[in-house]
Formats: C-alpha cells, sequence, structure tokens
C-alpha cells in the first residue's frame, strides 16, 4: 500500500544557520521558495515570467496554485522541478537548498524528492502500464525486481491493476492520467508537483485524478498542483493564486474537511 509517511527520507544537510540553532528544526518545509525571478530571453523583448516568488509549502499540504494563462505557474513549477535554473531566488526541497547544487546533484535531488505530473500524460505507448511505471523506479535507482513490484503496488493503489499489460493507448484519460501519477509517485517523492493534472481530461476522468490526489494527501503525500479549475482547486488544503510573476493572497478551502 503506498504510504508517503512511511518512504525514508535522506536527512537533508543542514546548513549553517541551522548547524548553529540549538534545536535544529527537525522537519523543515517540504518547499520554501525565496524572491524567484526568471527572464526568458525572447525575439522581441525579455519576458519576466517571474517577478519575486515567496511560497513555503509544509509538509503533507495540498496546495493549488490558480491564475490567469501567462502568468508564470509552469515557469515556476518547472523551476521547483530542477528542469530549469532561476535567475535569481531560492528553493529549498525537504530542507536542501537547490542552487548550491551542482547539476548532478540537482538531477539526484530531482529524482529522489520530487515527483511530475504533466497535462498530456507523455506516456510511453509501447510499453504497458506496468512498464511506464517500473522504469521510473528503476531510473530512480531501483533494482528490476523491485521496480516491478513497487509498479503493481502503485497501480493497485491507484485501482489500475487489471490494465497493467495494457498500453496508456488503450485506457481512457482518466486512467491514462492515473498511470502518470503512479510513475511520477515511483521513486516516492517528498514533493509531488502537478501541473495542469486534468486540463485534458472531461469530468469523470478529473473527478478520478481529484480523488487520487486526495487521497494520497490523505496518506501525508506534499502536492503542488496548478489548475485552471475552481472545482479542482477546491479539493486542496489553500488555494495561492498567481499573476504577472508574483504570488498573490492565499485562500483556504474546505477541502480539508471533506
Ligand atoms: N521557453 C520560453 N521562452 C520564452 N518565453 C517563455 C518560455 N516559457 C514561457 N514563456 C513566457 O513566460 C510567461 C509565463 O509562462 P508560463 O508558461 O509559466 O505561464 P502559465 O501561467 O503556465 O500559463 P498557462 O496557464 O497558459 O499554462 C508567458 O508570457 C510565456 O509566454
Ligand atoms: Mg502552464
Amino acid at each position: 500500500m503506498y504510504d508517503a509517511t512511511t518512504r525514508e527520507v535522506e536527512a537533508p544537510v543542514p546548513d549553517e544557520s541551522v548547524a548553529a540553532a540549538a534545536t535544529p528544526d527537525p522537519a523543515p518545509p517540504e518547499l520554501v521558495v525565496r524572491g524567484l525571478r526568471k527572464t526568458y530571453e525572447a525575439e522581441t523583448a525579455p519576458v519576466r515570467a517571474l517577478r519575486g516568488v515567496d511560497l513555503t509549502v509544509g509538509r503533507g499540504e495540498f496546495v493549488a496554485l490558480m491564475g490567469p494563462s501567462g502568468s508564470g505557474k509552469s515557469t515556476l513549477l518547472h523551476l521547483l522541478a530542477g528542469l530549469d535554473r532561476a535567475d535569481e531566488g531560492s528553493v529549498s526541497i525537504a530542507g536542501i537548498r537547490t542552487e548550491e547544487l551542482s547539476a548532478t546533484r540537482l538531477a539526484r535531488l530531482r529524482r529522489r524528492h520530487v515527483g511530475l505530473v504533466f497535462q498530456f500524460f507523455h506516456l510511453i505507448d509501447h510499453m504497458s502500464a506496468l512498464e511506464n511505471v517500473a522504469l521510473a523506479a528503476l531510473v530512480a535507482g531501483a533494482k528490476p525486481a523491485e521496480a516491478t513490484e513497487r509498479a503493481r503496488d502503485l497501480l493497485d493503489t491507484l485501482g489500475l491493476l487489471e490494465k497493467a499489460g495494457e498500453s496508456p493507448a488503450n485506457l481512457s484519460g482518466g486512467q491514462r492520467q492515473r498511470v502518470a501519477i503512479a510513475r511520477a509517485l515511483a521513486n516516492r517523492p517528498t514533493l509531488l508537483l502537478a501541473d495542469e493534472p486534468t486540463g485534458a481530461l472531461d469530468s469523470d476522468g478529473a473527478a478520478e485524478v481529484l480523488d487520487l490526489f486526495t487521497r494520497m494527501h490523505r496518506v501525508g503525500q506534499t502536492i503542488l498542483m496548478v489548475t485552471h479549475s475552481a472545482d479542482v482547486a477546491a479539493g486542496a488544503q489553500r488555494i495561492v493564486r498567481m499573476r504577472d510573476g508574483v504570488l498573490l493572497g492565499e485562500i483556504a478551502t474546505t477541502g480539508e474537511q471533506r
């Protein structure tokens, strides 16, 4: 059974300020973003996609990120996932400051701590659902037998075991996204990032995926999810809003009580 609370978390290397404190905080927030800036050099004029983003996500929190198209949501997730580097600012994941890491160590942190779900699944159609998930576990360092077992376990938890041998091409949109979520969980990430995970789904598929995220949140998974849907966002504990590259006020939702 998938249980995010049982994941063995690598002890973060404390920075000097933490080491100097009399009682170091045993559990830093899962994600701390400070003053994050990113400008894209475009052909006409530079695009200031992030203009100083501050965000803290506690361990086990489920946060929805909303905002108009072009406000910088995907850019933020890409930086958090280590797919790109910020121009300025800091990102700490599981207590580890990423901007001081070499490319190799950043890739390792990403493999160990971050899971990423996209709008358009990006599954490999000539591999089965099980193989898609097992591959991610292999990349994260699991041995082949362990990777298969972990993939089977995840598909079982996500209600897809009977589809394990199918190509993703033969699955519904909601089922494909659940396979993609299983793949994102294959490295037992401490932080799950999702960029419009329900954006390409009909309302049934969206409900399936939201239900899954709610279940993962209940077992301790930290989730940051971008969505354009107020209904989907309402399933989160907290909604943060973005506009023109900065985060605006926060709204607590009733998702936690559901
Ligand atoms: N690789 C890139 N090169 C140049 N500009 C980019 C690049 N990626 C994003 N941008 C620009 O940066 C800004 C923020 O884009 P981003 O994709 O982060 O927005 P978003 O909030 O995710 O929008 P959407 O809701 O449409 O997905 C936009 O003006 C976009 O055109
Ligand atoms: Mg986007």
